[in-house]
């Protein structure tokens, strides 16, 4: 199944839960965005090149994928990246790398081949629209701007966001949203066959239950 929604919709913290509790392995494909814009970072490459590498430019940069019990291990060289990737350089100039024809093309042979053996919750931008168009289940998940940004403020700080820490993570998640599905390739859109869901109002794990619902249903005879 699919699960795709703009920043902070919470898509990849449901797609784990929905995983674990239904047995079957998560695909973050966001993750290995993330990855590929830390390598250009950590190997100094500067950002206005990005735009002029090639396929083989990306591939060389070695970003991988190693399947584990619930889902995959992301790695650079070999070494496994977690903290990198959810650092604030990263998040913000992932969106500007996730653009890139040259840079998603690199990473959807990764993302094919995890989904080879289905069983799989794969979440991110594009996985019902082109990654994997033919997936039982699509779900899109939507919130509120504000309800996103306060959401992503609680992940990184537990005390209740300030004004001014709130509006500049309004500014930065619009920002995101609007570079993801204003792009010409696979930008952010509703699958036309996936079932939205506004998680505006609903608690984590209402949110969790209601797509396990869809699941089962789907798995009736
Ligand atoms: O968790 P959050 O919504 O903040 O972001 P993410 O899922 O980790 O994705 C980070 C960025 O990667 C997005 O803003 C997109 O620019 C890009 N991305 C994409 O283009 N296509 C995907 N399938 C997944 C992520």
């Amino acid at each position: 199944m699919t699960l795709d929604g703009p920043a902070g919709s919470g898509k990849s913290t449901t797609a784990k839960a929905i995983a674990r509790r239904l047995g079957l392995r998560h695909l973050d494909s966001g993750a290995l965005y993330r990855a590929l814009t830390f390598a250009l970072l950590e190997a100094g490459v500067p950002e206005e090149r990005w735009a002029t590498l090639g396929v083989g430019d990306f591939r060389a940069l070695g970003v991988s994928m190693v399947p584990t019990g619930g889902g995959f291990e992301v790695r650079l060289a070999g070494r496994s990246l977690v903290g990198e990737l959810r650092s604030a350089e990263v998040t913000d100039r992932v969106a500007r790398l996730a653009r890139l024809p040259a840079a998603r093309a690199c990473l959807i042979d990764l993302q094919r081949t995890a989904g080879e053996r289905g069983r799989l919750v794969a979440d991110g931008r594009d996985m019902g629209t082109v990654v994997f168009p033919d997936a039982d289940l699509k779900v899109y998940l939507v919130a509120d701007l504000e309800e996103r940004a306060r959401r992503r403020l609680r992940e990184t700080d537990a005390r209740e966001p300030g004004e001014g820490g709130l509006a500049s993570q309004i500014g930065a998640i619009r920002d995101r949203d609007s570079i993801d599905s204003g792009r010409d390739v696979s930008p952010l859109r509703r699958p036309d066959d996936a079932i939205e869901i506004d998680t505006t109002d609903l608690s984590f794990e209402q949110q969790v239950d209601a797509i396990v619902e869809l699941v089962s249903r789907l798995t009736l005879p």
